[in-house]
């Protein structure tokens, strides 16, 4: 009996004492990673330019950790131009200091300067992405990060390879430039000229033949395909001729397997699929094209190109090896058309969490706040004597509750810190500020002048926190990839056209909703989402279209200390950068 409550004493212990992130003490394991911020000349589609890129590698190296490690990665930075690295899904238990934001959680790492990036990655297990989070950074500083798990995978597959598919933007002109521009006139930005698949475009771009995926498969073996979009500005649907895929994770997070012809991926989304090499090759090549193309809901001139890299069976004639085959490339006729609305819907739709034992559910049955904000763009009027080169000759702007988000020069975690009561505002509004059909009003001329504002919202440690984005078609209605840092979220519904709060939240899932750090808002309509606000320190929640964050589709919420001293957000590293 004795020993029975003395092991509920230590099962108590335990309790008590696992949430607390472990600092990086002698009994963690500690992984220790070097990243350069370096240009390197790089050429794709004839053209050749300086790329900014980690250690000269594009994509940037992959960060492989074990669940529980603790992660250092010294970042120094050999360029002029200011930079910070965000390790985008990592929870960061009260470590907000190692998030990465520009102005949210740091000031930048300036010219010749290092600091280290110090977090443990509790509880959390799969594929992440880690991208740089300055101004467009991230169109070339991205890479994957991936947790392996403390126990054996969920599903019984035996997985013979693990294959990472990252998806990129290419642009010919320096990216800086091109937001710079669109930031100067107000107009749409330039769109890449390619989608890259591993950082090559494939033989449907010019001059690119040579710099083509092709993965190597046996046939009759099972993979695991390790999906990231890190693209800047599209979703994507991807497919591989002839094979269906086995959706297992969404953003680290296991869920119920199912089996798709193609797969949605936002900005910021990662996808874990299963793809078993069952088809018999049609050719001596052993040759499946495999594809990524965007899906469109935005009427602004977009990159409407395809990329396209293969899975090679492994064939007894090996001569073609590495090499792409000749055209012409048919596209997979499982790859959905550009405006499948429908096809991401039933997609979307799909997405449950695992929801078992080992892996729970944790979404908040009730809550105890509601925020409902719209998220969309605006058509701002021109201030005088400036030239503006929007629709109608104004500027184009994005905003939450018509508030575009405006970075401080002093992070907000810093001033949340340090209890300066400046740069920033606790009062973000928690309902559009005026009442319309938001999806239903003539776009231009209903459309309103946004406000600048760098108001967040503030919520007390551990509170159950509903916020519904609402699209509105200002300009046009477009699917919005929304990110959360700081916390996972659960989607517990979704909709088309103006969200009802007397009768939606009557058609929530609070079973096995999906659990994820980025949802794909639908166009025209609206997404729920819900989050056990329990990491002290400042969060960034914005649109994972890094033209709309520029415009300032952007808030933040700041999550205050709890009463324990292990709900508290750790004290600045010394090497944090300065303003
Ligand atoms: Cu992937 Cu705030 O970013
Ligand atoms: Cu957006």
């Amino acid at each position: 009996m004795e020993s029975f409550f003395y092991q509920l004493f230590l099962v108590g212990i335990f309790l008590v004492t696992f949430p607390v992130p472990p600092s990086s003490s002698s009994s963690i394991p500690s992984k220790h990673f070097q990243f350069n911020v370096e240009w390197k000349k790089v050429t794709r589609l004839c053209h050749t330019k300086q790329l900014l890129t980690i250690n000269g590698e594009y994509p940037g190296p992959t960060i492989i950790i074990n669940e529980g490690d603790n992660v250092q990665v010294k970042v120094t930075n050999r360029v002029a131009r200011n930079t910070t690295i965000h390790w985008h899904g990592i929870r960061q238990l009260r470590t907000g200091w190692a998030d990465g934001p520009a102005y949210i959680t740091q000031c930048p790492i300036g010219t010749g300067k290092t600091y280290t990036y110090n977090f443990t990655v509790i509880n959390q297990r799969g594929t992440l992405l880690w991208h740089a989070h300055y101004s467009w950074q991230r169109a070339s500083v991205y890479g994957a990060f991936i947790i392996y798990p403390r126990m054996p995978f969920p599903f019984s597959a035996p997985v013979q390879a693990h294959i990472p598919i990252i998806f990129g933007e290419w642009w010919n002109a320096d990216v800086d430039a091109v937001e710079n521009e669109m930031m100067l006139y107000g107009g749409g930005p330039n769109s890449s000229d390619a989608y890259t698949i591993n950082g090559l475009p494939g033989p449907l771009y010019p001059c690119s033949i040579k710099d083509t995926l092709i993965q190597t498969v046996e046939r009759g073996k099972t993979y695991l395909l390790r999906i990231i979009n890190a693209a800047l500005n599209d979703e994507l649907f991807f497919a591989v001729a002839n094979h269906t895929l086995t959706v297992v994770e969404i953003d680290a997070v296991y869920t119920k397997p199912f089996t798709t012809s193609a797969i949605m991926i936002a900005p910021g989304q990662t996808t874990n699929v299963l793809l078993t090499a069952n088809q018999i090759p049609g050719d001596s090549t052993g040759m499946f094209v495999m594809a990524a193309r965007p899906y469109l809901t935005s009427v602004f001139p977009f990159d409407n190109s395809t990329t396209i890299g293969f899975l090679k069976y492994k064939t007894t004639m090996e001569i073609e090896r590495n090499k792409a085959p000749s055209p012409p490339y048919i596209l997979p006729s499982n790859l959905p058309p550009m405006v499948d609305t429908a096809f991401a819907t039933n997609f979307s739709n799909q997405l449950r969490s695992l929801a078992s034992v080992d892996y729970p559910c944790n979404v908040p049955k009730e809550v105890e706040k509601r925020v409902i904000t719209t998220i969309g763009l605006n058509l701002q009027d021109c201030p005088v004597n400036q030239t503006c080169k929007g629709y109608r000759n104004k500027r184009f702007y994005a905003s939450m509750n018509n508030q575009s988000f405006i970075r401080p020069s002093r992070s907000v975690l810093e001033s949340h810190y340090w209890k300066l009561k400046t740069g920033y505002a606790s009062d973000f509004p928690e309902k559009p500020p005026h009442v319309f059909n938001y999806t239903g009003v003539d776009p231009v001329a209903e459309n309103m002048n946004t406000e600048f504002s760098t108001r967040l919202l503030e919520v007390p440690y551990g509170t159950k926190l509903e916020i519904v984005l609402q699209d509105t078609n200002f300009l046009n209605p477009e699917n919005h990839p929304i990110h959360v840092h700081g916390h996972n979220f659960f989607i517990v519904g979704r909709g088309f056209g103006n969200f009802d709060v007397d009768k939606d939240p009557a058609g929530y899932n609070l079973v096995d909703p999906p659990e994820r750090n980025t949802v794909a808002v639908p166009v025209g309509g609206w997404a729920a989402i819900r989050i056990t606000a329990d990491n002290p320190g400042v969060w960034f929640i914005h649109c994972h279209l890094e033209e709309h964050t520029s415009w300032g589709l952007a808030m933040g919420f700041i999550v205050k200390k709890g009463p324990e001293s292990s709900q508290c957000l750790l004290p600045p590293p010394s090497d944090l950068p300065p303003c």
